[in-house]
């Protein structure tokens, strides 16, 4: 009897030691994937938390600068740029063979505050705007080979947002954007980018109309971000893929720009196992119907941060354990339906 209950206590024991083990872990995302996986990236743990590298330099072979490109940052006045974390970034990139996508030319959350006292005509604020994008573009010519132009220009109802651009330049501002942008750096990638875009929305329906607008002007553009932020069921995989056809469809690249899963409306009586299995199915779906897409229209998968520790959700609620890494940096099971999916 003694040993029955010592087996039974062992076996307890251990299931609650493995409890979070992954069920594979064969080959990294990066290895196994024929498109860029990447991920958000934050460049202090990068330098200074050794977990945070080792993973992001193991799994990922693309990263999106998660805060030091956004305009705020890199452009803190109006005649003063600050590339101190950009540069040290782009060299990095570059010795470890990573791709480097740009984040982000203009994104009304992060404009700079000095923006608000500028003063001038439609002709002035496009002399900005044109100086902001061509500084940035120019200076990591060739280096950084695909960027973010605008981020989020759009309402869901598909109508323009009231960015500080649209109202002191006109409807105009985003093809101007692209053109610049083009200006300084031919060669390079020039992306849209938006949330919302994953299910067939007024919005997707307005920037496609946009972007094709400027296409016809000869204004170039290249591929659209979809962000991918989540959860569990919404909007379903078949949504999301027919959304992401329809933009290959018009002829664009397309990026799944910002994924995560957020749990948060995860059954509240579940087990942690089986939530974790719902995000395991989940991601598997979604990046099995991405695989659907043109090899050469797969412009990549990027996790919105490396673990469930990075993400920005966790600053919202604890319950939203959103990406493929656990807290201590353990791959989920939603990190091995990433892999089964490839
Ligand atoms: C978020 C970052 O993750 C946060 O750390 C930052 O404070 C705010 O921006 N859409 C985007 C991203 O395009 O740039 C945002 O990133 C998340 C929403």
């Amino acid at each position: 009897m003694r040993k029955i209950a010592g087996i039974l206590l062992l076996c307890i024991i251990f299931s609650f030691s493995f409890k979070d083990e992954p069920a594979c872990a064969t080959a990294s995302l990066r290895q196994k994937a024929s498109f860029p996986v990447g991920t958000a990236i934050n460049t202090e743990k990068l330098k200074y938390e050794e977990r945070y590298w080792e993973t992001a330099l193991a799994e990922f072979n693309s990263f999106t600068p998660e805060k030091v490109m956004k305009p705020a940052f890199i452009h803190p006045e109006k005649d003063r740029f600050d590339f101190s974390e950009t540069d040290q970034l782009v060299k990095f990139c570059f010795e470890n063979k990573i791709r480097l996508h740009g984040h982000t030319l203009l994104w009304h959350k992060a404009e700079p505050h000095w923006l608000d006292d500028f003063e001038g005509n439609a002709e002035d604020w496009e002399q900005l705007m044109k100086t902001h994008i061509q500084t940035i573009v120019s200076r990591y010519k060739g280096q950084v080979k695909s960027w973010d132009v605008v981020n989020e220009a759009f309402n869901d109802d598909g109508s323009l947002r009231k960015t500080i651009w649209l109202k002191n330049i006109g409807p105009s501002y985003i093809e101007k954007a692209f053109f610049y942008a083009a200006e300084a750096d031919p060669e390079a990638l020039l992306f849209y980018n938006d949330y919302s875009l994953e299910h067939l929305s007024a919005k997707l329906d307005a920037v496609l109309d946009y972007l094709n607008g400027m296409r016809a002007a000869g204004v170039a553009v290249h591929g659209l971000g979809m962000q991918m932020h989540v959860g569990l069921y919404f909007p379903p995989a078949e949504t999301i893929n027919t959304s992401a056809a329809r933009i290959a469809a018009e002829g664009f690249v397309v990026h799944y720009s910002e994924l995560d899963v957020n749990l948060e409306e995860a059954p509240l009586f579940s087990s942690r196992k089986k939530i974790n299995i719902l995000q395991k199915d989940r991601v598997k779906a979604i990046v099995s119907g991405f695989m659907q897409l043109s090899a050469r229209q797969r412009f990549g998968i990027t996790l919105w941060g490396v673990s469930d520790n990075d993400s920005w959700l966790m600053e919202e609620s604890v319950r939203s354990r959103p990406l493929l890494f656990d807290k201590r940096y353990r791959q989920k099971p939603a990190y091995c339906g990433f892999l089964e999916a490839l």
